[in-house]
């Protein structure tokens, strides 16, 4: 590698301060091909340290979920397969994992969705910690422009909770593709929680190419070098390919310019295993790739054997097929024509759908591959089992993009789907991701188009649950009425204990004692009665806080202990949030000032931990301070 020393020399000053204790975060940024991999990859070589590394992949133009942890657990150490068999929730992101259940199972994990997700990032949160009691760990995000929601959240958490692990992350982060709005708002957000080293890597200058082009290929004629230099303008993309050009042919004005023609020069059938590659679009295994384009695997080895001598693609060490670089990619991508593209990705399609049953995640890209070749059909069957996997994988972003596809879909294709459930999943799957205009729009559609009361009462609930969390009391409290006239009378359902739990926590907000004491009992006979455990935490709550209205604040305490011991229980962000909050304004109130303090210590690490630091944190520090 030729220069970059202070650019070696800040990060492994960066490793020091993690090895001492301290998790720091470095992001290398630039713009295409300038040497942000290389930097890293050489880096990496000189650490005495766990190396924990992936990339994001854009797969079809779509980001992959998880892609960066997904390769960094497949490709970690024996320590981390060790770590992970002990872990189902890390081992289910891996081939062989069970986030293929069907439907059923699918919404009973979304249903959980904020505690399950927690618990992945929590495991891998645990799983840094431990790889670093070991030795320090140096966790790279290759390619963060390409990031999905769920990975991005999944870093905000790690900074969030980090402590005093001897972790050191290495994002990279292509420039010139980062107008992207989600990832510059998302390294402002991380910024706060975290001080991010900037590492900017620029250009190279003229002594450096001059170095690099004599390392490639010895003997260029001066003037030659001077044009390299002049043309390639320092990338070391740009120069490691113009050296390869004919000494005695033109040379090509931009980087773009230069890969197609790299690429045009080599044999049809290696272009047409390439556009099998750039279809498939990440990393890619020569059986899959074989069975995509339809030729046996010694035909593609034949095809291949040009682009790995041209250095278009290269064989990785796990043995996957990957672009050089991955502006060859959208070279080849852009140069597809259209039916070949059809072809492809029919291909693709069939491809993964042979290996889906040892990874079942690939039906998201399943889906992906069946629209884009136009069967959509098969894109629709597809898209409903990537919504399930994807929540089981706790990608709620990407699970809610599922069912948006599924409910596109359903206009073009005959389809034999309860439109309805399908819409009260994409609810929570947007819920759950964060989009809550989104979620409120799909429940109001199930609420007026439902044929069936308790379906209509369920979206009815769920209106006034994300009301009453945004803080517009007005509104949820009419949907909250709402479903309970439309629930059947007299009969006991977790459905029921729940609504009358939070009108009751909501009653007390607005001082309305007596309605919340007759709320919050019904809530609680109606809890034990179905046997639904959140719901009586929920209860307890409301009861415990209205005692403390009365003035009775030693039931008060006792109430609200025995909610919080629920809320720990069934690991509900909002519940725990709440009863801490609610527990220490009454001990505030009983002037029990060392149990109080006591309290917010274990609190505010408990709240961090589930990622209600700031709401709820802040409102728990203020109430025993
Ligand atoms: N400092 C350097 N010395 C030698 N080769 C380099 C250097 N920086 C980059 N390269 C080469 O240039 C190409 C593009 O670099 P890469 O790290 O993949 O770019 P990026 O990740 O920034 O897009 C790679 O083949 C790499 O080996
Ligand atoms: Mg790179």
């Amino acid at each position: 590698m030729v220069g970059r020393g202070d650019h070696l020399r800040t990060l492994h000053a960066e490793l020091a301060r993690a090895t001492a204790g301290h998790p720091t975060a470095v992001l290398v940024a630039g713009e295409l091909g300038v040497g942000k991999t290389r930097l890293v990859r050489e880096f990496l070589t000189n650490v005495d340290a766990e190396v924990f590394a992936g990339a994001c992949v854009p797969v079809v133009g779509e980001p992959l979920p998880y892609a960066a942890l997904t390769q960094a657990l497949r490709g970690g150490s024996a320590l981390v397969r060790q770590e992970v068999e002990r872990s189902p929730v890390l081992a289910r992101l891996l081939p062989g994992g069970d986030a293929d259940l069907d439907g059923t199972e699918a919404s009973e994990a979304a249903a959980s969705g904020a505690a399950s997700r927690l618990r992945l990032f929590q495991a891998v949160l645990t799983l840094l910690g431990r790889l670093s009691a070991v030795r320090p760990v140096v966790h790279v995000v290759e390619d963060v422009q390409w990031a999905d929601r769920s990975t991005l959240d999944l870093l905000a958490y790690l900074a969030t909770n980090f402590t005093d692990e001897r972790v050191l992350v290495v994002f990279t982060l292509r420039t010139d593709a980062a107008d992207d709005v989600r990832v510059a708002r998302w390294l402002a957000e991380l910024g706060r929680l975290w001080p991010v080293t900037r590492l900017p890597v620029g250009r190279l200058d003229h002594d450096e190419v001059a170095d690099l082009v004599t390392q490639l290929r010895d003997g260029q004629p001066a003037e030659r070098l001077d044009a390299l230099v002049a043309r390639s303008a320092g990338n070391p993309l740009f120069v490691e390919q113009l050296a390869l050009v004919d000494y005695d042919a033109p040379l090509p004005d931009t980087l773009q310019e230069l890969l197609r023609a790299r690429v045009a020069e080599l044999p049809e059938e290696t272009r047409r295993a390439l556009g099998g590659a750039a279809v498939l679009g990440r990393p890619t295994t020569l059986p899959i790739l074989a069975w995509t384009l339809e030729v046996s695997e010694e035909e593609l080895d034949e095809a291949l054997r040009p682009a790995l001598a041209a250095h278009v693609v290269e064989l990785r060490p796990d043995l996957r097929l990957d672009f050089h670089h991955p502006a060859f990619r959208e070279v080849v991508d852009g140069g597809l024509m259209p039916r070949e593209r059809v072809r492809l990705h029919l291909g693709a399609a069939g491809a993964l759908s042979e290996i889906q049953d040892r990874a079942p995640a690939v039906v998201g890209e399943m889906a992906r591959h069946w629209h884009r070749a136009g069967d959509l059909p098969r894109a629709l069957t597809a898209s409903m089992r990537a919504g399930g996997t994807y929540v089981r994988l706790q990608a709620f972003a990407d699970a809610h993009a599922a069912y948006a596809r599924v409910l596109e879909l359903v206009e073009e294709v005959p389809h034999d789907l309860d439109l309805v459930q399908v819409r009260l999943q994409a609810a929570d799957a947007a819920n759950l991701a964060g989009e809550s205009e989104r979620a409120l729009a799909l429940l109001e559609e199930v609420r007026t188009e439902a044929a069936d009361p308790t379906t209509r009462a369920e979206a009815a609930a769920r209106v006034g649950a994300i009301h009453f969390r945004t803080g517009d009391g007005a509104a949820a409290e009419a949907a909250f009425r709402d479903a309970l006239t439309l629930l059947p009378t007299g009969e006991d359902s977790v459905l029921a204990a729940r609504v009358h739990g939070e009108m009751a926590l909501q009653a007390v907000g607005w001082s309305r004692f007596d309605e919340a004491e007759l709320l919050s009992a019904e809530a609680l006979r109606l809890a034990t009665e179905v046997g639904a455990r959140r719901e009586e935490g929920v209860a307890l709550n409301a009861q415990g806080t209205t005692a403390a209205f009365r003035g009775d604040l030693d039931s008060a305490v006792e109430l609200l202990r025995a909610a919080l011991e629920i809320a720990r229980e069934v690991q509900d962000p909002q519940d725990l949030g709440s009863a801490y909050v609610n527990l220490s304004h009454v001990l505030g109130m009983a002037g029990r000032m060392e149990e109080n303090v006591e309290l917010g210590r274990i609190g505010i690490v408990e709240l961090t931990r589930v990622g209600q630091e700031r709401q709820q944190g802040s409102l728990l520090l203020n109430n025993v301070s």
